[in-house]
């Protein structure tokens, strides 16, 4: 394809930047903010105006990847409303919307978010008075919350956890690695069975559930669309919200003035989820295609051209937010692009706020009193397509 009129960005390594990709994002926001990037073999959009605009126009920029082409499609084998455009998207969208509204949450999620950190706690605080509260609370955490809002009730958190992290490998295997295909689509696979399996019992059963919604809808999606979705809500149900959750206790315990405000209450568990994920976000970039010959950011992008929209950067740019790369409770409040925006603005954002803000942190907070980073604990944040860490060694006590 010919990559028009963009300044081509052939310094930069993928493999590079999953240890920390935020230098490379500064330097394409000065020299190159929409680039052809070879490596990747797609543009990239990284300062916030830029991807705001395409969020702005999804009839230039369109979600509807092909098949061919689509990692997500690939990784699904289907296609969910995250690769479609209104009308069609709008359909899948509308079927899930009670299940991960706020009276959703406040009728039936709260109360089992509740449950499922007063049990993670209780099980790691056994352990003694140090741990690694990312894979012994945060993960567990999320995954027990995700097989409630997904209907998938069989599931076993290590299940639910092993899918996720195994279909997100997928979606972010930009360097197309065979063993991750043929990891994800063994996933793919396990987790089809198990969907039908629960659709069938939730036809008989209904509940609040995404899948119930689904599966008991006046003019019910097909099969393969209803697969897809909940498989869209596996990799993104538990992997963003256990990063938000561990990048966010990160956060405090590296700046302890503004853990002391918050726990003042200076600053609310709001601001610090809102903070930490424009400061790490756990979704950095995803697709769109141009369907036309169209000027974004002074560059000409031919039709068809494939594009990343890096929200990551974005939520660095300095255009936008004063010292961008700095973790600020404090500083003005302004809409971030974390959640993305638009049409396909995160549909479980409600449902993220309410386990990770609302519950995880307070809990934490409260049930370890004295926490702090353990001597031997590292950052361990790597990722630039989706970024979190899998491990954070706390202490607690005195
Ligand atoms: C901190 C937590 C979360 C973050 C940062 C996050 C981020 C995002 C982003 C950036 C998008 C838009 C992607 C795009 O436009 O291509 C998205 C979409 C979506 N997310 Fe989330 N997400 C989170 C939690 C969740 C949870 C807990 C669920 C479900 C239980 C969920 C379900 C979805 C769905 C279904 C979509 C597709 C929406 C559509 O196409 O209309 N997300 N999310």
């Amino acid at each position: 394809m010919d990559n028009a009129s963009a300044p081509v960005a052939d310094w930069i390594v993928p493999a590079e930047m999953i240890q920390d990709p935020y230098p490379t994002y500064r330097r394409l926001r000065e020299e190159a903010p929409v680039a052809w990037v070879p490596a990747l073999n797609r543009f990239l959009v990284t300062r916030f105006g830029d991807c705001l605009a395409i969020e702005r126009d999804q009839g230039t920029f369109s979600a509807n990847e092909e098949s061919s082409t689509s990692n997500m499609i690939r990784t699904m084998k289907g296609r969910s409303m995250l690769r479609k455009d209104d009308p069609a998207h709008s359909i899948d969208r509308e079927a899930i919307r009670p299940a991960l509204s706020p009276a959703a949450i406040t009728a039936s999620w709260e109360q089992i978010f509740e449950r499922n950190a007063e049990k993670h706690l209780d099980a790691f605080i056994k352990k003694g008075e140090s741990g690694d509260v990312a894979a012994d609370f945060a993960s567990p955490f999320a995954s027990d919350n995700l097989i409630a809002v997904t209907g998938l009730h069989g599931a076993a958190q290590e299940d639910m956890q092993r899918w996720s992290r195994a279909l997100i490998a997928g979606i972010g295997n930009v360097q197309s690695d065979e063993d991750v295909w043929a990891q994800a689509s063994r996933t793919s696979d396990e987790l089809d069975s198990t969907i039908d399996d629960a659709g069938a019992f939730l036809k008989m059963n209904p509940d609040s559930s995404m899948l119930s919604a689904f599966v008991n809808a006046e003019t019910p999606l097909p099969d393969e669309a209803i697969r897809a979705n909940i498989k869209l809500a596996v990799s993104g149900g538990f992997n963003e919200p256990s990063h938000a959750i561990s990048s966010a206790l990160w956060a405090m315990l590296t700046h302890p003035d503004q853990l002391r405000a918050v726990r003042d209450q200076r600053a609310s568990m709001l601001d610090v989820f809102t903070e930490t994920v424009r400061w790490i976000s756990p979704v950095g970039m995803y697709p769109r295609t141009t369907t036309r010959e169209v000027e974004l950011g002074g560059v000409v992008l031919p039709a068809g051209a494939r594009i990343g929209v890096v929200v990551a950067s974005a939520n660095h740019d300095e255009r936008n937010f004063e010292n961008g790369g700095t973790f600020d409770v404090f500083r003005a409040k302004r809409p971030n692009l974390a959640f993305g925006s638009g049409t396909h603005y995160c549909a479980g954002s409600w449902v993220a706020k309410a386990q990770v803000a609302s519950v995880a942190l307070p809990a934490v907070l409260r049930r370890l009193p004295g926490l702090r980073l353990a001597p031997d604990s590292t950052s361990g944040f790597e990722g630039w397509v989706f970024r979190g860490t899998k491990t954070l060694r706390v202490q607690w006590g005195r």
